[in-house]
């Protein structure tokens, strides 16, 4: 299995913001996590098209996308267009994931289904020939910094075991609440993609906190 670091833009010091991206991409961090809210699917708002364009000139990364927005549908030619490699949108937020998951491939990009805590994780099953990764939401989405909750471990392994036993490729994203302590349980359950915001943005240098990620992953490995 390949394990994924995909540092979580929301976490990060928007003075320096290019600097610290590119500290990301030198420690190895293969993906770029990129949370955008409206305020209306969460109650927070971020940031959206014209950052993500912008960013795009200074990173090689892979911009994971996670639109925590109602009605994702409207967007996505948008998206794709300012940089996004692959987007990935609330089962929550929509009544036509089918068409979304369709605009999305349609454009180019690759697409992602996320669910948050309190979804049953079969609600994903419907999509999982159809999509490149499933996020697990492990806090409820909308704000960096919160506690993972313990109850997602028992939905990573649920999903993974589905996926293997399906004998698809799908990925698995965590996202919240990820850091050196639990990265170990996290990938253990199944997960393959691991976002981290604080975790890699808020304590000491970026690359230490990159690096041990690094060395979780790699001790998995062996
Ligand atoms: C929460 C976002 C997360 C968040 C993670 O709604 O989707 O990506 O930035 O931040 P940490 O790692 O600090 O929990
Ligand atoms: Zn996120």
């Amino acid at each position: 299995m390949m394990y994924i670091l995909a540092p979580s833009l929301l976490a990060a010091d928007f003075n320096i913001l290019g600097q610290q991206i590119l500290e990301t991409q030198k420690a190895g961090a293969e993906y770029l996590h990129i949370d955008v809210m409206d305020g209306i699917f969460v109650p927070s708002i971020s940031f959206g098209m014209p950052l993500i364009k912008s960013i795009r000139e200074t990173s090689k990364q892979f911009f994971d996308v996670h639109l925590m927005i109602v009605e994702p549908e409207r967007y996505i030619q948008e998206f794709v267009e300012c940089g996004a490699d692959g987007i990935t949108f609330h089962l929550e937020a929509t009544e036509h994931a089918e068409r979304v998951i369709e605009e999305i491939h349609a454009k180019g990009a690759e697409v992602g289904i996320s669910i948050k805590p309190k979804t049953p994780v079969e609600a994903v099953y419907p999509y999982l020939d159809k999509v490149e990764m499933i996020l697990i939401m492990s806090v409820e989405p909308g704000f960096g910094g919160q506690t993972f909750i313990p109850e997602s471990y028992e939905r990573i392994r649920q999903l993974r075991n589905y996926i293997d036993e399906k004998g698809l490729s799908v990925k698995i994203e965590v996202d919240g609440g990820l850091g050196k302590k639990n990265v170990r349980e996290v990938i253990d359950a199944g997960a393959n993609v691991c976002v981290a915001g604080s975790a890699v943005f808020k304590k000491r240098s970026i690359s230490d906190n990159i690096s041990q990620f690094m060395a979780a992953f790699e001790e998995k490995e062996e």
